[in-house]
């Protein structure tokens, strides 16, 4: 599973990065960014984080 975070979309509100840090990480653009060689299936919090996007800007 790879995440994509659609920067268009994503309002910076931060979630993401709470419920899965493993994976997610707030940039200098305020923005959630996909850490390098993250891996979601170890990290098995990416669909959590997806669903609980309030503007649906991360797809899996
Ligand atoms: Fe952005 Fe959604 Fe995460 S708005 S910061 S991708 S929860």
């Amino acid at each position: 599973m790879n995440p994509v975070v659609d920067h268009d979309l994503c309002i910076g509100c931060g979630l993401c990065a709470e419920l899965c840090p493993e994976v997610f990480e707030m940039g200098d653009d305020d923005l959630a960014h996909v850490i390098d060689g993250a891996d979601c299936d170890a990290a098995g919090c990416c669909e959590e984080a997806a669903d609980s996007c309030p503007v649906e800007a991360i797809s899996l």
